[in-house]
């Protein structure tokens, strides 16, 4: 075994004891590799930075891990390596499983190589009878998030299928209460929980995109752990296609969480010398759910494509004229936008050729020329010379059987027999890893991104893959069509510097850090219901930061539920993203347009510090009550809403904590926007007065909040006194 011990030695992040233990320690986080574990380099410990440890108490540390034998059991009880297998006397869900033709099932790892250098580490494996050689890579990042990735090379000389590849991460022994999120269209990651007893709780997505269902983390920690605390780690795959994450707990006393893509019969076939990488996947952990999310926001926001100019206040057309498009009434709704303040319109579904409605059209990415004569020219010159940004709806993925497109290339079709797939929205998906469709469809686009000043694309994936395959008994082609996006955005966003793109799937059924790495904010949900919205803002920004959360002011009666709603709510649960207005604001009186200029001006005021803050949500608020702020990253200020969804049990209610202050600075309490003080309700108590709190009075004592009706926000500023 070769190991790079200057490298080690001349990192002061990497230590090594004598040195078969290496930790890597960054962002408040350790990782410790035990390189000597059998069968395999095992972590014994990711978590909290192990500051004071020696080479001897590291070593200590990894011998004091390992598992007795016991009866009944193998002669030697195998430790949890970074690629557990079967062939080793692992139970549990294998790393990696594979086969050649049936044939070649087992799989025994070697180490044959560690390298590593300030805070990543690459491990080489090999399995010389299996011809396989798989490498690890583990990288700590700046906030303390472990990133990490496996390959499989086949070294054999026959082609090696590949089943299945899990990344593993190992969890505390009392990590016993697992939580992800699930869903569905306008409901997209509500929060699920159960006990992680012996065995596994699983997650797939099998549809073909990330899913509005799917687990955006899956995290387990210590029973009863919540937002402000409770220890608790948590994994995200950074995929947006098939994948599968595992919390296991076996009886072993091992446990863990395991990430990866979700592979096809066949999907990955290695001929000789191929190799197959995984996607990412990214490891956070903290003390509450607000501190492991912090380590996600952190490490996205210091990137350097991360959208840092401020995120100008959108208008999209879709719920104000939907498939009514003219000039006249779009010209209309623009000079509606910029009265408000809008700084970006964005014309929705309905522009190409044959688009009057979802039955048709998708695919011939051309203007209609019988809506508009003149192209998009006459439009587009009016949003900018209002001042505002074009912004311009695609779905490049996606055919309708009823287009142009269709007719021609029915064999760009993903099909995996000779009828097609089910359809979804009348709909049907492009083989993009074919090369003349994705020529074809990337010409479209860059023709489009030539011909007009597109500041901004809302790309748009309207159904789940199904029966995804290379043509009638083909091969299955999710994965080389997830690869054949991915190379398309990077493609667009090469030759359009400046170009922004969101990544919308029927509202948020496409949101992780993959497509997030080369797109720069999602629609978060087609459900612009405040109260809805509420659940799914907390919950997708376990991973993802406010700024790329797309959150839009709604019409009166929201077009998804039907609720009617108050400017006041809606605006107060639009505040915590990337502001924006989804509304018919021509059919709007002067007077509300006053009240959302207003909103829109405190978003902008507001959106530095939601840019660059840390979102806290709070433990224990009564039944009824959602309270949620964003502190700035110097605690000198902070913006919370106080969001009646219900009635609560006590009248008045009780008191409500601000946590996230500095706790020893002296801030100033004001609120700033209060939702039914017209409506003749009692007035806030102090609402007036001139109160100064500490930082620790505010998270401890907290402050009485007014008497709101079911669905009224209030919204407060906090802000460094003196
Ligand atoms: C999806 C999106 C909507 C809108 C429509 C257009 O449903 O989520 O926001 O763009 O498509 O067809």
């Amino acid at each position: 075994m070769h190991r790079s011990d200057s490298q080690l030695d001349a990192e002061q992040t990497v230590t090594t004891s004598a040195p078969h233990v290496l930790h890597l320690t960054r962002g408040g986080t350790s990782v410790v590799l035990d390189l000597d574990a059998s069968p395999g380099p095992s972590i014994v410990h990711w978590g909290a930075a192990l500051t004071g440890s020696t080479p001897a108490t590291l070593r200590g540390t990894a011998i004091a891990a390992r598992a007795q034998r016991v009866s009944g059991g193998l002669d030697a009880t195998p430790a949890l390596s970074l690629v557990p297998v079967a062939a080793d006397g692992w139970f549990g869900t294998p790393g990696l499983e594979g086969h050649r033709d049936g044939n070649g099932v087992s799989i025994r790892l070697a180490t044959v190589d560690v390298q590593a250098a300030e805070h990543r580490a690459s491990i080489a494996l090999a399995d010389a009878e299996a011809d396989l050689a798989v490498r690890v890579e583990l990288r700590l990042g700046p906030s303390g998030l472990l990133h990490q990735r496996l390959t499989v090379r086949n070294t054999g000389t026959t082609p090696y299928t590949l089943q299945s590849l899990l990344t593993t991460f190992p969890l505390p022994a009392d990590a016993t209460e697992v939580f992800d999120t699930t869903g569905h269209h306008l409901r997209e990651r509500a929060p699920q929980r159960r006990q992680l007893g012996i065995g596994s709780h699983v997650r797939e997505s099998r549809r073909g995109r990330t899913g509005a269902d799917s687990a955006i983390l899956l995290a387990a920690g210590r029973p009863g752990f919540g937002f402000e605390r409770g220890r608790v780690h948590g994994i995200h795959v950074a995929w947006s296609g098939n994948h599968r994450v595992v919390a296991e707990r076996s009886v072993t006393g091992d446990a863990l969480l395991a990430g990866g893509e979700l592979l096809l019969p066949g999907e990955v076939v290695l001929a000789p010398g191929a190799a197959y990488s995984s996607p990412w996947v990214i490891g956070s952990w903290g003390d509450g759910l607000t501190a492991l999310s912090h380590r996600f926001h952190d490490e996205w926001r210091a990137r350097p494509q991360h959208p840092r100019r401020p995120r100008p206040v959108t208008l999209n057309t879709w719920e104000a004229v939907y498939f009514d498009h003219s000039l006249e009434r779009l010209t209309a709704l623009a000079d509606a936008a910029v009265s408000v303040g809008v700084e970006r319109f964005v014309l929705d579904d309905g522009w190409f050729e044959g688009r009057r409605d979802d039955t048709a059209g998708l695919g011939d990415w051309t203007v209609d020329r019988e809506v508009w004569a003149h192209g998009l020219h006459p439009l587009i010159d009016h949003v900018r010379a209002l001042g505002m940004e074009f912004g311009l709806w695609v779905e490049p993925e996606m055919v309708n059987p009823d287009s142009e497109l269709a007719r021609r290339h029915p064999d760009w079709i993903l099909r995996g027999r000779m009828s097609l797939p089910p359809s979804g929205r009348q709909q049907q998906v492009l083989d993009l890893s074919i090369p003349d469709a994705y020529a074809h469809i990337a010409a479209r686009l860059h023709a489009l991104l030539d011909e007009y000043p597109i500041a901004y694309l809302k790309w748009d994936h309207n159904r789940d893959l199904v029966d995804a395959a290379g043509g009638p008994a083909g091969a299955a082609r999710v994965h080389a069509h997830t690869l054949a996006v991915y190379r398309l955005l990077d493609e667009l966003k090469a030759a359009h510097p400046g170009l922004e793109i969101e990544s919308c799937a029927s509202g948020g059924a496409r949101v992780d850090l993959g497509i997030l790495d080369r797109t720069d904010r999602v629609w978060t949900s087609d459900s612009l219901d405040p109260l809805e919205r509420l659940e799914n803002q907390k919950h997708t920004g376990l991973v993802v930061p406010p700024e790329m959360l797309g959150m839009h002011l709604t019409s009166p009666v929201v077009h998804s539920s039907g609720r009617t709603v108050s400017l006041g709510l809606s605006g107060a649960v639009a505040l915590f993203g990337h502001f924006g207005i989804e509304w018919d604001l021509t059919t709007v009186d002067e007077r509300k347009r006053e009240e959302i200029a207003e909103w829109v001006a405190l978003a902008k005021r507001l959106r530095p510090l939601i840019a660059s803050g840390r979102v806290v949500h709070v433990d224990g608020t009564e039944p009824g009550i959602d309270v949620r702020g964003v502190v700035a990253a110097d605690t000198a200020s902070a913006v919370f809403t106080v969001v009646q969804t219900a009635s609560s049990a006590a009248y008045p209610a009780g008191r409500v904590r601000m946590p996230g202050l500095d706790p020893a600075r002296v801030y100033r309490v004001q609120v700033r926007m209060r939702d039914g003080e017209d409506a003749g309700q009692s007035p806030l108590e102090w609402a007036g007065a001139e109160i100064v709190m500490t930082g620790l009075e505010l998270a401890e004592a907290g402050v009485r909040p007014p008497v709101q009706r079911p669905q009224q926000a209030m919204v407060l500023e906090i802000t460094a006194a003196g």
